[in-house]
């Protein structure tokens, strides 16, 4: 258990796209590693992915995948307070009140916004074109994510950090009016390490990424993944030659993987020659199977309707909503709308 006055960590995940193998190891992992040093919680973004989501049951579906992911992953949901936004109201009523001491100047600065933008007037189009609402407002919500939870540190990757600045100024804008009833704590941004450095190669070698299409999705059955692993493109010296062992994909995922020893011995028999890229990916399935296998089943029983997933999800919004609440009612009391 954390100490009382250990720092409060707060990590919110977008439930988009299929989490994959890249996901896992440069960004899930290193999330739940860190966690374990903080007063931590951990929430599923639903509302902030409806800016883009249109397909109720692909949405529905998506969601709970993206928890399920993260607790077969690792996350511990007796250490880490995990939920799901939209099971804390709190957050939408607090939205409100912060919308009303946030220039509207600041918002049409942030990044993603600004960008929407200019890709409609590179295409000739009007500036706001296909742009909603939830897009304009999203940094609003992000920093109510983060306010209202009291956090003292957000662990984002770096497209992330003007968002956690956003927070912090308007938290700042906050305190400026009402800080003799209530005051923010102001959050910071933290880009661990790991994020920052393990970047997976996808099956074509460059980073593995959802918009590559090169992607090892995590809980493919055994048989789908061994044939996709045996799909890297590979060039045909024949097995007997030398082979230059960074020249591959396969070699390349094997080296993020595998351990020391494995490694090492792949490089050396590859540079000598007698052995075939075929003998090596069924290496590397072995080393990916041996990896996910465990990860593949507790995902599996987590998926299922009525399972813990849902147990779980409840009492995290349970302990959530306690926080939150909590610093509504400042809020409220502070802006003269008590109850
Ligand atoms: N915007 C984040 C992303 O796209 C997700 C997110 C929403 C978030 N609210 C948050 C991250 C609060 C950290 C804290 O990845």
């Amino acid at each position: 258990m954390p100490e009382p006055a250990a720092k409060v960590s707060l990590t919110g995940v977008k439930p988009t796209g299929e989490p994959h193998l890249g996901n896992l190891i440069g960004a899930i992992r290193p999330a739940i590693r860190l966690a374990e040093q903080y007063d931590s919680l951990s929430f599923i973004a639903d509302y902030h992915a409806l800016t883009t989501e249109r397909d109720p049951s692909a949405f529905r579906q998506q969601t709970r995948a993206v928890a399920a992911t993260w607790l077969a992953a690792g996350l511990d949901p007796d250490h880490t307070t995990f939920y799901r936004q939209s099971d804390v109201p709190e957050i939408f009523e607090l939205t409100w009140a912060l919308s009303c001491v946030t220039g509207k100047g600041l918002m049409n600065r942030a990044h993603a916004y600004k960008a929407a933008r200019d890709r409609n007037v590179e295409a000739g189009e009007e500036p706001d074109a296909g742009i909603n609402m939830g897009v304009f407002n999203y940094p609003i919500l992000m920093a109510v994510d983060i306010l209202i939870m009291e956090t003292d540190v957000v662990p984002v990757g770096s497209d992330q950090v003007q968002h956690v600045e956003y927070a912090a100024d308007i938290a700042a804008a906050f305190n400026h009016l009402y800080g003799d009833t209530y005051r923010f704590k102001i959050p910071e941004a933290i880009t661990p390490e790991a994020q920052q450095s393990q970047t997976l190669p996808g099956l074509d070698g460059r980073k593995m990424s959802k918009s590559y299409d090169n992607t090892i999705p995590l809980f493919l059955p055994e048989k789908k993944l061994k044939k996709l692993i045996r799909r890297i493109p590979t060039d045909s010296t024949p097995v007997e030659e030398p082979k230059d062992p960074d020249s591959s994909a396969v070699f390349q995922l094997l080296e993020q993987l595998a351990s020391d020893e494995v490694v090492a011995d792949a490089r050396s028999r590859l540079t000598a020659g007698g052995v075939g890229w075929g003998e090596l990916k069924d290496q590397l399935f072995d080393v990916v199977n041996a990896e996910l296998g465990p990860l593949r089943e507790r995902y599996e029983e987590l998926i299922q309707p009525g399972s813990d997933l849902d147990k779980y999800l409840a009492a995290g919004a349970g302990k959530a909503r306690e926080r939150a609440s909590r610093v509504l009612e400042s809020v409220r009391e502070a802006v003269g709308i008590d109850r």
